[in-house]
């Protein structure tokens, strides 16, 4: 998978098959099961960490999490997040995703719209893909009164929507849009030209992500309404995978059961 092939996805309407993974094993499994694209998320905060959010994972943590899912891929695009408070302003912004890219990451994640103008625009001066997050921003979850649906009035439905064209025309390659509602996902999915990849978003995103602790049982805290369990119905981590990569693209994932 590469750049080429996100945009070329989109075109096609084939959809974009995304999981978070954090250490090699994972990533070799959902390398061969032909998840497309691998996200090193900074859920690990949660998922590996057992913080309460993801305001504590550090750049280092990225690092050497990063460091060990790329040893796993042979096919998938590796995608890693900038952590909390590693994007402040520009110059920070691109040392830290050199940081990423020198040790293997494909492109890198972080959350937020127009008031990261800057840092957008040094990371495509500089020829670093970068992907979106709008929508729920989990690292602003205390601004954000908790994890809520975003985009549900009028006025921060707009924001999203000219977000969303900023990103774009300052050259993101694709955008993850978390937790709205999924007539707003499909509307920003059909005005902008990169790929959106939704987590609780709806099925019409271009491509879904999930985080793999969620979508395969392990972790039993709280579950958003969008999270699926396909461990539950499938009888090895293999086939759950491969349940979840058939039920992205057949757009038989996420079904109302799964969306806002
Ligand atoms: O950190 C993460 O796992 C993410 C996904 C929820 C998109 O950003």
């Amino acid at each position: 998978m590469n750049l080429a092939d996100l945009q070329s996805f989109k075109k096609k309407g084939e959809k974009i098959t995304c999981l978070t993974a954090y250490d090699a094993s994972f990533a070799k499994l959902f390398d061969a099961c032909g998840v497309d694209v691998i996200l090193v998320g900074d859920s690990l905060g949660n998922v590996i960490q057992g913080g309460e959010n993801t305001l504590g994972v550090s750049m280092e943590d990225m690092l050497y999490h990063t460091q060990a899912v790329v040893k796993g891929i042979k096919e998938a695009l590796l995608i890693a997040d900038m952590p909390y408070q590693s994007y402040t302003h520009a110059e920070k912004t691109l040392e830290n995703a050199q940081r990423l890219m020198s040790v293997g990451a494909q492109m890198v994640k972080f959350e937020g719209g127009a008031e990261h103008e800057a840092s957008f625009k040094i990371l495509q001066a500089n020829n670093i893909p970068v992907c979106g997050h709008l929508g729920l921003q989990p690292q602003s979850v205390i601004e954000m009164g908790g994890y809520k649906v975003q985009g549900r009035d009028d006025s921060s439905a707009q924001r999203i929507l000219a977000d969303a064209k900023f990103l774009e025309s300052w050259g993101v390659e694709t955008l993850v849009l978390e937790c709205v509602p999924a007539e707003l996902a499909k509307k920003v999915s059909q005005s902008i030209n990169i790929p959106t990849i939704g987590i609780g978003a709806g099925v019409d995103c271009d491509g879904q992500v999930l985080v793999s602790y969620d979508m395969l049982g392990i972790n039993t805290g709280y579950l958003p309404k969008f999270v699926k369990n396909f461990l539950s119905e499938h009888s090895s981590i293999e086939s759950a995978v491969k349940g979840y990569i058939y039920s992205v693209k057949s757009q038989t994932f996420p079904n109302d059961e799964y969306s806002y």
